[in-house]
């Protein structure tokens, strides 16, 4: 197929996306109508007109007209206009989804002909292009690592419930492409997916409590099993695929490369329902879920090794690990085989059992039950041979090789889990601590350097702080308890399960070293009578404020010149695993401060663990909003310096981000293979010699003077003018999106209504649900313009820039979705909300000028005449959807007014808390991340 023959299918296809989309609205046209009448429809059509009609040309009287019609709709009229227009969104979402799939077949209908960009294929096609000699490869893959960290954070507005409607619509909308679909099957399905839709109206988008942690330990664990498990092996057996098609002389095993990971159940900070207990059984539920998983397969596997003795020869090998199986285990759980002559059956058999057996404790050490996933893998490998040796070779490619990868990757514990906690709690705890050991009075005042001091002495010396006759306060039992849990965690479920203790809002050397005491104190460090160290745990400093980015080499430099805590790294291969807080150092620096720090550090942090022989691993904190770092999760990956992903890279993935990029397969599919493909190019670029040095040098002082005039201003606004933080409360639902229910953790880390300890989600969330986006562009523009000067020679500078250093490329797109998704004129009715006139003039003026000069630049810097006229697909996807949010906005200010002055007047709120609560579910599907 030709580059013009893939582009015909693509507009081709962006029609099935338009006729999708038509096909859906209509369906919820007709459940309007079942529903709510005739007048129902009518009245949603006539706001969507208005709203159009307002997007087309503004005209004042037009706007007034159109706030009029939102204003008077009678409560029980505006509640399903509401939900209409939620709904509608979510219907869209589901169809842009299934688009996305489709494209993907298109591609690889042409198999061979056309290769998708961002595809593994292109990727290894391009390795072979280049030359890359299979050792080369291997050496590449050898160090390719990228692990995603599930977290509960709250930022998934949809329930479960609601999540699983979507999932089948989207099936069924799926199955409408097969061109083998009967009139009457086509039929039928449409009145499956009308009764679907009706089955979406009827449910409660609203959570009415909290989620408990292992709700979401739970939730976590449901795309494990649903996508997880399925995808991953196939996105390694692509690349294997891949591999054999461009060096065909040479067996391809891919490495784990990539892993999931979880915070869910082992993030603590700011969530006391976080508890050692809770951790426990996190790691129980995660176990059981990986060896039912296993056991199922096993079941399924009984149809497809019937292989009879009468007719073939297995193994001798087979034969033999099938008698001791039947000397060590003993079938309880399992049903015995019908037919002797079926030794894989027979064998499968005794796997099941011992697979039950792991998860019985009584049977722990004994050789009835696998003590590790290792001796899994080996019965599997047994099988795998025996098949081959009478040429079952297609049975054991399929299905024993698969299942081979899947114990690699998901073990007997499907995935590590990181502990995290904020370094304020290990600090109290340390100081009762060793204020009942009479070492010190009160720690938390001694100064740095006493500190490090003093730990330093504590890690060399071999006796314990604790003692079990003595009584700690309940916070400092609970800290000592998680570390115990962890250690005995880890002889229960292997060391895999948690090998990372994340210390919120690092800023100095103690921080990181205190967690190294409580890791001695339980046996997780240990210094052996020989010299020899073990360490199982490492305390993974994780900065997110600017100060705190700036301090981080200089911290890490302390660290590693400290014996002891080298010797730590050392018994961890040498590896040293930072986090890096992208929504925080957002919140307090504003978004160009932030990105430029965040690859200063970078750098910085890398050029100093080099010097120590060291290797970093970077955990990139990041979420899916703008404003909290973000992206695809391919630039995530392209966008880093490629010299600083040597050690491997981590990154979060959370709350709506899971459900969007996990809980389809094929989209799963299409975000890895997207990934590796990402890796593999950063591990190209990392080995071609380093380009333009000198231009990147001037490029980077050039951005460091942007980001320090940006650093100003955003903290003129944020920190020091005494009224804005009224201005953000009155002018944005930051306090009923604290309750919405969506997650187990309170939106503040104290209670106290210091900026500080509002956490980054309701920060950006808020901003987010009332248009401005504020902390995804402001105080951009004064940063470019403090450059720029007027001076067409510097914008010049700026637009080579553009084009040819990655790093301000990025910033300047994230920037070009943050002014296209921002809406000042909506945002405007919000800051009417502020009850002071002068106060409301004044802020909002400074932030309109503020977005009018950001804009500017950025026009001016792309060269185009409006934001994304190079990416009309995606403009035309944002334009598409703001008629349908407009009206829910000015819904939700109406709201929110009057649920605020009811309030004020202390009366019941409950009907229209619930009501703002669905504008918010509904702005937040309709603002989804475009990518
Ligand atoms: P945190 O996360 O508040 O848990 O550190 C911030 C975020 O992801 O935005």
């Amino acid at each position: 197929m030709t580059e013009l023959t893939v582009t015909a299918n693509k507009s081709n296809s962006n029609n099935l996306l338009r006729r999708d989309i038509r096909f859906l609205g209509n369906i919820l046209g007709e459940v309007l109508v079942h529903q709510g009448g005739n007048e129902l429809l009518d009245i949603v059509e006539k706001i969507r007109e208005a709203s159009k009609s307002l997007r087309a040309v503004f005209l004042p009287e037009l706007h007034e007209e159109f706030k009029q019609l939102v204003n008077t709709l009678e409560p029980e009229i505006r509640h399903q206009v509401i939900r209409a227009f939620a709904i509608y969104f979510q219907l869209v979402n589901i169809a842009e989804q299934n688009h996305r799939i489709r494209r993907k077949r298109d591609y690889e209908r042409s198999a061979g002909e056309a290769v998708q960009q961002g595809s593994i294929e292109a990727s290894v096609k391009d390795l072979k292009e280049r030359g890359f000699t299979y050792e080369e490869v291997q050496d590449i893959l050898q160090g390719m690592s990228l692990e995603l960290v599930m977290t509960a954070h709250p930022t998934e507005a949809m329930r479960r419930a609601i999540l699983d409607i979507h999932k089948r619509i989207a099936d069924d909308v799926m199955m409408l492409d097969n061109p083998t679909l009967t009139f009457r099957e086509r039929e039928q399905l449409r009145e499956k997916l009308l009764n679907e839709v009706i089955t979406l109206w009827q449910t409660d988008e609203l959570r009415d409590r909290k989620p408990t942690v292992l709700d979401e330990v739970r939730n976590g664990m449901y795309y494990f099993h649903e996508t997880l498990f399925h995808v991953l092996p196939d996105v390694y057996q692509e690349l294997e695929r891949c591999l054999s098609k461009y060096y065909p002389e040479h067996y391809w095993h891919v490495p784990a490369y990539l892993r999931f990971g979880s915070w869910i159940g082992g993030d603590r900070d700011g969530n006391p329902s976080v508890t050692a207990n809770v951790t426990w059984e996190t790691l129980r539920m995660q176990r059981k879920l990986a060896v039912r998983e296993y056991q199922r397969i096993l079941t399924d596997l009984f149809k497809y090794l019937s292989f009879s003795t009468s007719i073939v020869n297995v193994t001798d090998e087979l034969l033999s690990s099938i008698e001791q199986d039947s000397a060590q285990v003993i079938l309880n759980k399992t049903p015995e085989w019908t037919n002797e002559k079926e030794p894989y059956r027979i064998k499968l058999t005794y796997m099941t059992e011992k697979l039950y057996n792991v998860l019985d404790s009584s049977k722990k050490g004994t050789p009835a039950q696998y003590s590790e996933p290792e001796e899994f893998i080996k019965d599997l490998k047994i099988i795998d041979r025996s098949l081959r040796h009478h040429y079952a070779d297609y049975v054991a490619d399929t299905h024993i090789r698969n299942l081979i990868r899947q114990v690699e990757l998901f073990g007997f514990h499907t995935a590590t889990l990181d502990i995290r906690q904020h370094s304020k709690e290990h600090e109290n705890a340390m100081t009762e601590i060793l204020a009942h050991m009479n070492i010190v009075e009160n720690y938390s005042l001694l100064g740095e350097p006493d500190k490090v001091k003093l730990l330093e002495q504590l890690l060399n010396d071999p006796r314990p702080l604790t003692s079990p006759y003595q009584e700690y306060s309940e916070n400092t039992t609970e800290c000592l308890e998680v570390y115990r849990t962890v250690y005995k965690a880890q002889q229960e479920f292997g060391k895999k399960c948690i090998s990372s203790y994340l210390i919120s809002m690092a800023e100095a050397t103690s921080d990181v070293l205190e967690v190294m005491v409580f890791a001695k104190e339980v046996g997780l460090f240990r210094q052996e009578a020989d010299g020899s160290v073990t360490c199982t745990l490492q305390s993974v400093p994780l900065f997110e404020t600017i100060d705190d980015l700036h301090a981080a080499p200089a911290i890490l430099k302390e660290l590693f010149s400290i014996p002891v805590y080298r010797e730590s790294v050392a018994a961890m291969n040498d590896l040293q695993e930072i986090m890096l807080g992208y929504s925080d150092s957002n919140k307090d620096g504003g978004v160009v401060t932030a990105n430029w720090e965040l690859r200063v550090a970078l750098k910085e942090l890398t050029a100093t663990a080099k010097e120590f022989g060291i290797k970093l691993k970077f955990f990139h904190g990041r979420g899916g909003a703008l404003g909290r770092g973000g992206m695809p999760l391919n630039r995530s990956i392209l966008v880093q310096p490629p010299q600083t992903i040597g050690g491997g890279i981590k990154i979060t993935e959370q709350g709506e981000v899971i459900s969007s990029r996990y809980s389809l397969r094929g989209i799963a599919y299409r975000s890895l293979e997207q990934a590796t493909s990402a890796l593999l190019t950063a591990a190209v670029a990392a080995r071609l010699p380093e380009q333009n040095d000198l231009y990147e040098e001037k490029w980077e002082q050039i951005v460091a003077g942007i980001s320090e005039t940006s650093l100003h201003k955003y903290q003129d606004l944020i920190f020091r003018d005494p009224d804005f933080m009224k201005f953000f409360k009155e002018s944005t639902p930051l306090l009923e999106v604290g309750e919405l229910n969506i997650g187990s953790r309170p939106s503040k880390r104290k209670n106290s209504d210091k900026f500080e300890d509002l956490r980054a989600i309701p920060w950006v969330f808020a901003w987010t649900q009332s248009r401005y986006l504020l902390p995804a562009w402001y105080a951009a523009g004064t940063g470019l313009q403090q450059f720029y000067q007027n001076n067409e020679e510097n914008l010049k500078i700026m637009q080579d820039m553009y084009v040819n250093f990655p790093f301000f490329r990025s910033l300047i797109d994230t920037l070009q979705f943050a002014i296209v998704k921002a809406d000042l004129v909506i945002a405007k009715e919000y800051a009417n909300m502020c009850d002071d006139p002068v106060i409301k003039e004044r802020i909002f003026g400074q932030i309109e000028e503020e977005f009018n000069l950001t804009k500017s630049l950025i026009l001016k810097i792309t060269g185009v005449e409006e934001i994304f006229d190079h990416e009309p697909a995606l403009q035309e996807s944002i334009r598409q959807r703001n008629p349908y949010v407009d009206p829910l906005s000015y819904l939700q200010v109406q709201l929110l007014t009057e649920l605020r002055s009811l309030r004020a007047q202390e009366q019941d709120d409950a009907v229209l808390l619930r009501e703002v609560l669905l504008t918010i579910n509904g702005i937040a599907a309709g603002l989804r991340n475009t990518g």
